[in-house]
């Protein structure tokens, strides 16, 4: 009997060994992103991200919109790693910044560059460009949508920004919603997530030619795509001329354009989704269900929701440890 008891008290020793031991064994590799991780090496470091994104975004709140999709591009090409902030060197191969998938279109650019110079001086080669980044898409929902969430850091620069690669990994707004589906699925989120994160576009504007041919030529037979409000097309005909050699913007959801909320949810199920990609949403067997959860859930629940797929988002092939660089400029590798 003792000896039972005794063997029985080695292999729980033994277990907890285990448990303990395991995710030591697996920081040794690459660390995983930890929450607070610059409180000793850099204390200040996610509260000037906070005011400078609070002082751009009291000026213009477009800019949380273009900093939320700035993280999101970020992550989706070669993970968060700051990639989509390098520019392309003169006589070098385009960066991912060229694409015509961020250029025009992308902004925020400078608030990132602001707050990592304000950040340098107090604690130099320390704060990664790729966190910064996070840093202040998660503060943009923070003043946007009231969405509070702690996004865990560490991430490191990369050194590598491929036109490319933008093309074969950033949706692009005429897909349907199973190759949106296939699309975030390659990126480890979950269709649910992707409905989550769509929710993004209750805020900020997209230009007329992001979505002009569902006014005026959507197929062989129908020059209106008929998923659309007959009202909502109207008005967006007035500002999206056919030929317009210009290309004004819209705002995505133009009944609360600075407001991160799943009213965006409503308004899809109301035939009032700006993209393809968002209309969609609603109309696929694939993808309704989560409209409706979403569209009925409280806003606090959506919110919370919200949150916890952009930390996922943000954790998408990160650098960690030694692997990548701290830039010192966030344009240019060092
Ligand atoms: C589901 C696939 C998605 C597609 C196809 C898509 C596509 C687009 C397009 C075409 C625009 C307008 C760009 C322009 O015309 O200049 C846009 C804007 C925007 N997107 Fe997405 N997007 C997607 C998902 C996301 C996600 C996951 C986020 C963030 C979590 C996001 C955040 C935004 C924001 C905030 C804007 C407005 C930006 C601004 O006003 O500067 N999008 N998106
Ligand atoms: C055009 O779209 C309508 C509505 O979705 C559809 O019924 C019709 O078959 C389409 N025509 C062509 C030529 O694709
Ligand atoms: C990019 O970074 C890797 C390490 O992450 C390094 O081995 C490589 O030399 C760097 N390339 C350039 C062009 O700086």
């Amino acid at each position: 009997m003792k000896g039972y008891r005794r063997a029985l008290l080695d292999g729980m020793l033994f277990l907890l060994m285990i448990m303990l031991f395991v995710p030591v064994v697996h920081a040794a590799g690459s660390p995983p992103l930890r929450f607070g991780f610059y409180t000793r090496s850099c204390p200040g470091a996610e509260s000037i991200v906070r005011r400078t994104v609070r002082r751009a975004v009291s000026h213009n709140p477009g800019i949380g919109a273009g900093l939320i999709r700035l993280h999101f591009h970020d992550c989706f090409v070669r993970g968060c790693d700051g990639s989509v902030l390098l520019k392309s060197l003169p006589g070098g191969p385009k960066a991912e910044r060229d694409h015509p998938a961020n250029n025009p279109g992308l902004r925020g650019f400078n608030v990132i560059s602001k707050a990592k110079r304000r950040i340098e001086r107090t604690c130099p080669n320390t704060v990664s460009c790729a966190d910064i980044l996070a840093f202040a898409a998660r503060d943009s929902s923070q003043i946007l949508g009231r969405i509070n969430y702690p996004i865990p850091a560490g991430r490191r620069d990369g050194n590598v920004s491929s036109f490319n690669e933008v093309t074969q990994n950033l949706p692009s707004p005429r897909l349907s919603a199973d190759q949106l589906i296939q699309n975030f699925a390659r990126k480890g989120l979950s269709a649910d997530e992707m409905v989550t994160l769509s929710g993004a576009h209750s805020i900020g504007r997209a230009r007329c030619s992001s979505f002009s041919d569902r006014l005026y030529n959507f197929n062989g037979t129908q020059a209106q795509d008929p998923t659309l409000d007959r009202n909502y097309a109207a008005s967006l005909r007035a500002t999206c001329p056919v030929n317009g050699g210009s290309d004004p913007t819209v705002a995505m959801d133009p009944a609360t354009p600075n407001r991160l909320d799943n009213r965006y949810y409503a308004e899809l199920r109301a035939g009032r989704g700006l993209l393809t990609t968002d209309q969609t949403l609603a109309e696929s067997p694939a993808t309704r269900g989560y409209v409706d959860v979403n569209a009925r859930s409280y806003g606090v629940a959506w919110a919370g929701k919200f949150g916890r797929a952009m930390v996922k988002m943000g954790s998408i092939d990160v650098l960690t440890g030694n692997q990548g660089e701290i830039r010192r400029s966030c344009s240019l590798v060092n």
